[in-house]
């Protein structure tokens, strides 16, 4: 079965943060054809139709078709705990994250969550994350089993912590090696998945497990290694504390052999001069996690000055220190918080990094994140016009910029008309 889907379309040829909004393809009038999971071709809507005559056309009018979102740093198993009141870092995981994660020993309540996570994120147009599980091999077994009944492509690992965490939140060096060796065994290439190693952050793992996660990341070279760096001025005190002779708080992952290309290093705000050199260096991404960043009272991060620099920078949720499940919500405030700094992101730069920046950080920019033959058919079909406030707006636009920065603004699931996973709509 060949699917035709007509509408407004989005697409890139480069990357506009550092290339100018030219890398940025809009037809008013394009089209996208799906076969076998996959895009064969993208272009104006009056040739696909010509040229594919037997197709079933799907018209979805002025909407926007769009790659589906990526969201490179989320932890599934705070969705119940998401927009809990009152906390810095530190505080708010001994109060709410740790006594939520704690309950992820459960199989089945796991497996309700991660439903739930799914039903969430694909509700907002999100076709790929890169999630944080728990210390429990359930959480793992179930995140993996919900993403793989939905045909998802994703990513997602067993948090490790064998320090500073409740009895009951804790490994140690050997079994987190062990249990992540063997859930990567199981999961990593069936079908769509991917597995991370998961070290949570240096204050939560001795030096002996950071290094066994560093020598299996050694031994597994093709997987990403996800961590937390440098969020809140206390953690990164802390940090020098348990970590006396680390020169920076990069340093207590790159002595233990957790620095490097397809290391994902989230929030990344208070960096040292010699972090960002080293990050730039290997050539490591940066996650992006405005909402978190604003809701736990973390910093603005740097987006101006690391694009600049050449650093590969994805944007992400973070749910539930982030504030939010949507990419739109998120690219609002990647937005907000960039004016602070003084910089205006365009709305392409936006896009981008809730697309192909986030894929190209999980270093998959060449399979999910944009519209091209050849690349996985995740779409989502964004209504530029989904409530009064908006369409009044969206209404008055000169360009096709302008109006769909109100969408980016103010928009929510209400925006999300249809979502394609594999090929098919879900
Ligand atoms: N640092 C270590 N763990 C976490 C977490 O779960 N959320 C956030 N935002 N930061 C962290
Ligand atoms: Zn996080």
């Amino acid at each position: 079965m060949t699917d035709l889907l007509l509408g407004q379309t989005l697409s890139f040829s480069g990357n506009p943060m550092t290339e100018g909004i030219g890398a940025a393809r809009h037809s008013a009038r394009g089209g996208v054809v799906v076969e076998a999971g996959r895009i064969a071709a993208l272009g104006e809507a009056d040739d696909l139709r010509r040229a594919h005559p037997g197709a079933r056309v799907t018209d979805y009018g002025d909407a926007l078709i769009s790659a589906g979102f990526v969201d490179a740093h989320a932890h599934y198993p705070q969705t119940a705990i998401i927009a809990s009141w009152g906390k810095r870092l530190i505080d708010w995981l001994n109060a709410y994250t740790f006594p939520e994660e704690m309950r992820f020993s459960e199989p089945a309540y796991a497996a309700t969550i991660a439903a739930r996570y799914f039903d969430l994120t694909l509700s907002t147009g999100t076709t790929t994350v890169c999630s944080y599980c728990t210390i429990h091999p359930e959480s793992v077994e179930a995140f993996f089993a919900a993403a793989r009944a939905r045909g998802l492509r994703a990513y997602a690992g067993k948090t490790c912590m064998d320090r500073n965490a409740p009895e009951g939140l804790r490994d140690s060096a050997q079994s987190a090696y062990d249990d992540s060796k063997r859930l990567l065994e199981t999961w990593h290439g069936v079908d769509r998945l991917s597995y991370v190693v998961t070290p949570r952050f240096s204050p939560t793992s001795t030096p002996e497990q950071l290094s066994a996660l560093g020598a299996l990341w050694a031994e597994n070279p093709g997987c990403l290694m996800q961590t937390h760096l440098s969020e809140q001025t206390d953690e990164i005190a802390w940090v020098k504390s348990l970590f006396p002779a680390a020169r920076d708080y990069l340093d207590t992952y790159e002595a233990h052999g957790l620095l490097g290309a397809g290391g994902l290093y989230g929030h990344a705000i208070h960096l040292e001069p010699r972090e960002r050199d080293r990050l730039r260096e290997v050539d490591a991404s940066l996650i992006h996690c405005p909402t978190s960043n604003t809701f736990i009272g973390s910093g603005l991060f740097d987006m101006e000055g690391l694009s600049a620099a050449g650093h590969r920078i994805g944007l992400a949720t973070d749910t539930g220190g982030g504030s939010s499940f949507s990419m739109l919500r998120t690219m609002a405030a990647a937005y907000e918080v960039a004016q602070l700094r003084h910089r205006a992101l365009h709305p392409c730069e936006l896009w981008w990094l809730a697309t192909q920046g986030a894929a190209r950080a999980l270093r998959a920019g060449d399979r999910i994140g944009n519209l091209a033959p050849g690349m996985e058919a995740d779409l989502a079909v964004i209504d530029l016009a989904s409530t009064p406030a908006i369409a009044q707006r969206s209404a008055r636009a000169n360009d096709f910029w302008e109006a769909l920065f109100p969408t980016i603004m103010m928009g929510d699931d209400r925006a999300v008309r249809a979502v394609w996973v594999n090929g098919r709509p879900v």
